[in-house]
């Protein structure tokens, strides 16, 4: 299936967001919501720094957006360390994540991101570092190999996925602290949009961060996202603020609707509806239709139908619910989304 380019979540923009980004928050105190996760969090970094040991390993998992990576660096400077980055997919062979483990420095902090994805020979390299702080490798080849041992120093390794049941229990189990990125609220969003807006010096007027907090899907990324192009729209119509009646300008054109929902959620609900009835349907099925990867569907996607109550599962498949019907019946006369 040919890999369609992914509205919400565009590995470029990821990137760009991920290195220069001066709109990413430093300190827990700036971190915008999650306040169950920061809070214990907070707890359990006073309590290392008091023991002068390294922090329990932590797992954060959750739809994409919603401030993994920026909690990871967080951590590791609340904790005051350095941090070394990697990424599940790039650790192919047991030498590469050696390689990685053994440069770690007393006290580092090891982020990996989409930790799922790391092939299962290798993850199994990482259990007894995580456990005991040794790298138990073989070396050499066939006729002529031997184990060794390496110590390791005392790091704290923080796991980023967005499918926690990827992993195998042997994995989750080893991490001391996990945590459930939830979606944000419109206010939480607000206020990561009103922090943005002081970043970049683009003021926005209080009804219309409501409006573009209220239509970013619960996440941060895709909010700050929108803020970027809602102050395009302001410049070029020569406005000093970004104003309410901007914002809905913007967002219409960039087809995001009320709820946030963009047009591949909008192809997703139609499809259930005019090629399975509705549902239940399974996943596969679905993404056929609609020309996405199952893993998109599941990640990207769903979730925020599932939360918002469009959409449900059952043990035989995918069903749009009444208030999916409804939602898109209101929008569909004359929808934005509608096939010219
Ligand atoms: N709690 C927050 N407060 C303020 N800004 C936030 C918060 N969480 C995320 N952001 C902003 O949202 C952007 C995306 O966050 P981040 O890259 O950490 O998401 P992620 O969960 O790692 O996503 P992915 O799963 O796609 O890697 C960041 O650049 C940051 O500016
Ligand atoms: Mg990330």
């Amino acid at each position: 299936m040919a890999k369609k380019k992914n509205e919400i979540f565009d590995e470029e923009e990821k990137q760009e967001d991920e290195t220069f980004d001066n709109i990413r928050p430093e300190r827990l105190e700036d971190y915008i919501g999650q306040k169950d996760v920061k809070e214990n969090i907070r707890v359990f970094i006073e309590s290392a720094k008091l023991r002068k040991e390294s922090l329990d390993h932590v797992l954060l998992y959750g739809p994409p957006g919603l401030g993994k990576t920026t909690l990871a660096f967080i951590i590791a400077n609340e904790l005051g360390s350095n941090i070394r980055t990697a990424s599940g997919p790039a650790i192919e062979k047991t030498g590469d994540l050696a390689a990685i483990l053994s440069s770690l420095e007393p006290g580092d902090v090891l982020f990996i991101d989409e930790i799922h994805r790391i092939p299962s020979f290798v993850e199994e390299v990482l259990y007894s570092a995580m456990e005991d702080y040794v790298l138990d490798i073989i070396v050499g080849n066939d006729g002529n190999s031997r184990n060794i041992r390496i110590n390791l120093p005392p790091f704290t390794l923080v796991g980023a996925t967005t499918r926690a049941g990827d992993l195998t229990a042997p994995l989750r189990d080893r991490f001391g602290i996990t945590a459930k990125m939830q979606y944000y609220t419109t206010e939480e969003l607000m206020d990561i949009i009103k922090r943005t807006s002081r970043v970049l010096e683009a003021p926005i007027e209080d009804e219309a961060a409501r409006e573009l907090a209220s239509r970013s899907r619960g996440t941060p990324r895709i909010a700050n996202r929108m803020f970027k192009r809602v102050r395009d729209f302001a410049i070029v119509d020569g406005k000093a603020v970004i104003d309410l009646e901007v914002t809905k300008k913007a967002l219409d054109r960039l087809k995001v609707d009320s709820k946030g929902l963009d047009d591949t959620d909008y192809q997703l609900l139609k499809a259930i509806i005019e090629k399975f009835n509705g549902g239940p349907v399974g996943v596969e099925a679905i993404a056929s239709v609609i020309g996405e990867e199952v893993t998109t569907i599941e990640d990207v996607y769903e979730p925020y139908l599932l939360q918002n109550g469009f959409l449900k599962r059952t043990p035989r498949g995918r069903m749009v619910t009444d208030l999916g019907y409804k939602h898109l019946n209101l929008n569909y006369q004359n929808s934005i989304f509608d096939e010219e």
